[in-house]
């Protein structure tokens, strides 16, 4: 909901109220919090230092909706550009408050929108005119903002930098998380404190990034704050603390290497990010996942079934042919699995990853025809997927033969190869019109139930012929592979697309908005998965999250079936290893996962997920459990790091159950070990007292104790009354 009185905005979620009030011309951003009351005239605001003219160097001292340059503020700016004489300076003007119907965006925007607001801010200096929006949603607590730059001066102007999102508090410090990592290696929790100066998360790889990815939450004193951006490009988010006592935050497109030129008319608009407040961190997991479920997801997929997969790619790498394929099908169809995906090396001259990239057509002699592998496995009863890597080009291809000018290279510059490959100019308009014809008729001639839409390197040599302007490369790139992404996901609107960058290296809410999943680390060993994946769950569905059982025979230390099991079964769910290998006991494990599996699936995928105690990234025991909406029943994983000699005990709380209702509660039998457990307590003794296992031995029979990286044991909770 959203009021607009004669000096304030009134946004209010379900239960949050963000208040802007127009002082002499500004836009003071005077509370986001606990939703309050609506009031004419919030007199108690009134008796703070706002104050329209700077009074020193940092000034001005309230906080403001955005900062900009020359207002005698130290603080990072909100946007920057400059006429072509040079002049930089502005003097904004707060015009209006107007309620809106919507809003145009070249760029992906939060689906089912609520209603929004536009804030108009004119320059007096260089009569450029800014717009700030934002959006609320029925039902949850999320609220969307962006901006937009438009050229009403009578010159070219050019857009140095912009922000989607400013907020500014009152508070001397903050206590920032956020999600860094590396390839294999996503996702790593992080926390720094600042009580002055300016700490920055960016990207700078063309992509997301595993470095940072632009979720994060900033704790002050009284509430925690959480961010994110529906962008896949690069991004830059920036806590700063003033000496007096202000914290400013920004997130938004990175301005590094990046500039904007705007003829007369012309506009610039950021992508959205989304923003929440609350006091409690599983509130700020729920309202995220929520969100991403309901307002960004495809609503076709979005609450939709995922089905349990095998992928070639652990298991065979390049060497495969159509009949190994087929026999993994088989043996996979056999202990219920039900979509096969083949993962990179069926199209060109591709048995390596030196070449091919760009011959999106069938290496018959290898699969056998593609087309009639796929029949085949569909025989069987199962789906079939197949995995793409559309945005790169190998130049030893048939493809960069005939379009070498297609590489994203600049002229006469020998280009930096990443893992032997080049990226493709999406900024052409040919290339994206060549890709969208060939990979609908791919898909469809194959009949793809699935596509792993991969893309594994980062970007150099930024160049497009087809632009004036290389420092437009970053955000073209973006809008025309979404525009792509939307042209194909709609010529094929059964595919369920997974997206991949080398992993989580492009996990991202714009990538989720046209690919339902998520493929979060190529590091697929069940251990350090754990803290992956309580990484990305902070902030994202679990339904999203691709999760294989797999780095199967590699794992040191020993990691048992079950328990990669136990891991991997909080996502869209799959196994990546050479199934005809496996012997006739581990088929039957494997059998008895996916059967538990798809009983449990709805609940799994779609279940309020919580992560237990303080997480394992900060304590040697924890897991998660995940609740009907309707509390009747919950999954919970339980796993202890704290294994060897020490004869640990330790009492998991549970969360999330209904504090008044009786469950049982049953552990998942496993082939490793022995104990039975089944027992009865009510909620509030399972949420407040936990779990008191002492039947539970923290062994597992198949791997040697003291070389066992963690245990895990599953439990079914069902209310009985
Ligand atoms: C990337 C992906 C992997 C696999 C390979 C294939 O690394 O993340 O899952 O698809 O490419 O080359």
């Amino acid at each position: 909901m959203i009021k607009i009185f004669s000096d304030y905005v009134k946004i209010d979620g379900e239960s949050v109220s963000l208040i802007i009030k127009n002082y002499s011309g500004r836009a003071f951003l005077v509370y986001f919090g606990k939703r309050l009351g609506d009031a004419e005239n919030y007199e108690v605001f009134d008796r703070g230092s706002w104050q329209s003219d700077a009074s020193n160097d940092d000034g001005p001292l309230s906080p403001v909706v955005f900062g900009s340059v020359s207002e005698y503020s130290s603080l990072e700016p909100f946007v920057r550009f400059h006429d072509d004489r040079g002049v930089f300076c502005n003097r904004f003007k707060y015009v209006k408050a107007e309620k809106i119907d919507g809003f145009y965006s070249p760029l992906p925007t939060s689906r089912d929108k609520g209603e929004t607001v536009k804030l108009t801010f004119s320059d007096e200096i260089l009569k450029v005119t800014v717009y700030q929006y934002y959006t609320v949603f029925k039902g949850g607590n999320v609220i969307a903002a962006h901006s937009e730059v438009v050229n009403t001066s009578d010159g070219v102007i050019t857009v140095d930098g912009l922000s989607s999102l400013q907020l500014d508090f009152v508070s001397d410090k903050a206590d920032i998380t956020y999600f860094s990592g590396t390839w294999k290696s996503e996702f790593q929790k992080k926390r720094v404190e600042i009580s002055g100066g300016r700490f920055e998360i960016d990207s700078k790889l063309g992509i997301s990034s595993a470095t940072h990815n632009p979720f994060f939450t900033v704790k002050l004193c009284d509430k925690i704050l959480a961010f994110n951006l529906i962008w896949s490009g690069n991004h830059k988010e920036t806590v700063e603390v003033s000496p007096y006592g202000r914290v400013r935050i920004q997130t938004g497109i990175n301005d590094y290497n990046f500039n904007y030129k705007l003829k007369i008319g012309e506009r610039l608009v950021s992508p959205e990010a989304i923003f929440t407040v609350s006091e409690s961190d599983d509130d700020i997991t729920r309202e995220m996942q929520n969100f991403a479920l309901k307002h960004i997801v495809n609503p076709k997929f979005a609450y939709r079934e995922r089905p349990v997969l095998i992928n070639n790619w652990e298991g065979t790498g390049f060497d495969f042919d159509g009949e190994k394929i087929y026999e993994m099908a088989k043996t996979a169809k056999k202990v219920g699995i039900e979509l096969f995906v083949l993962d990179d090396g069926w199209f060109g001259k591709r048995d390596n990853d030196l070449s091919g990239l760009g011959d999106w057509y069938d290496n018959e002699k290898k699969t056998g025809g593609l087309k009639i592998l796929a029949d085949k496995i569909r025989s069987l009863g199962m789906k079939f997927g197949l995995w793409v890597e559309p945005e790169m080009i190998s130049e030893d291809s048939d493809l960069y033969r005939a379009h070498p000018e297609w590489a994203m290279k600049i002229p006469n510059v020998t280009p930096l190869r990443r893992r032997s490959q080049l990226c493709i100019d999406i900024c052409n308009p040919d290339v994206r019109k060549y890709l969208t014809k060939t990979l609908i008729k791919l898909f469809k001639d194959v009949g793809a139930d699935y596509v792993k839409w991969d893309h594994n390197r980062a970007m150099s040599d930024i160049y497009s012929a087809m632009l004036e302007n290389q420092g437009e490369y970053f955000y073209k790139y973006y809008v025309g592979l979404y525009s792509m992404l939307a042209e194909i996901t709609a010529a094929l609107p059964d595919v369920l697309f997974e997206s991949c960058a080398s992993g989580g290296s492009r996990y991202d809410l714009g990538m989720l908005y046209y690919m339902p999943q998520n493929w979060a680390s190529d590091n697929t060993n069940a251990y350090d998965r754990l803290f992956i994946q309580e990484g990305v769950l902070t902030a994202y569905p679990q339904s999203c999250m691709g999760a294989h059982v797999a780095g199967y025979r590699k794992s040191t230390p020993v990691i048992s079936l079950e328990s990669m099991f136990n891991v991997a079964s909080i996502g869209a769910f799959g196994y990546e290893f050479d199934i005809t290998k496996a012997t006739e006991k581990q088929l039957e494990t494997i059998e008895n996962q996916v059967e538990y599996y798809k009983e449990h699936r709805q609940l799994l995928q779609y279940g309020d997920y919580f992560m237990l105690g303080k997480g394992l990234t900060e304590s040697e025991t924890g897991g998660w459990i995940v609740v009907s909406k309707d509390k009747t029943e919950a999954v919970a994983v339980i796993i202890t790091r704290e294994i060897g000699s020490k004869r640990y005990r330790p009492l998991f709380k549970l969360k999330g159950l209904d504090d008044n209702a009786f469950y049982k509660v049953t552990m998942r039998p496993q082939d490793n070990v022995e104990e039975v457990v089944e027992f009865t307590a009510y909620g509030d003794a399972l949420n407040s007292y936990g779990v008191d296992i002492e039947d539970i031995r923290w062994r597992e029979t198949d791997a040697k104790e003291t070389s066992t990286a963690f245990c895990s044991r599953m439990f079914y909770i069902k209310k009985i009354r």
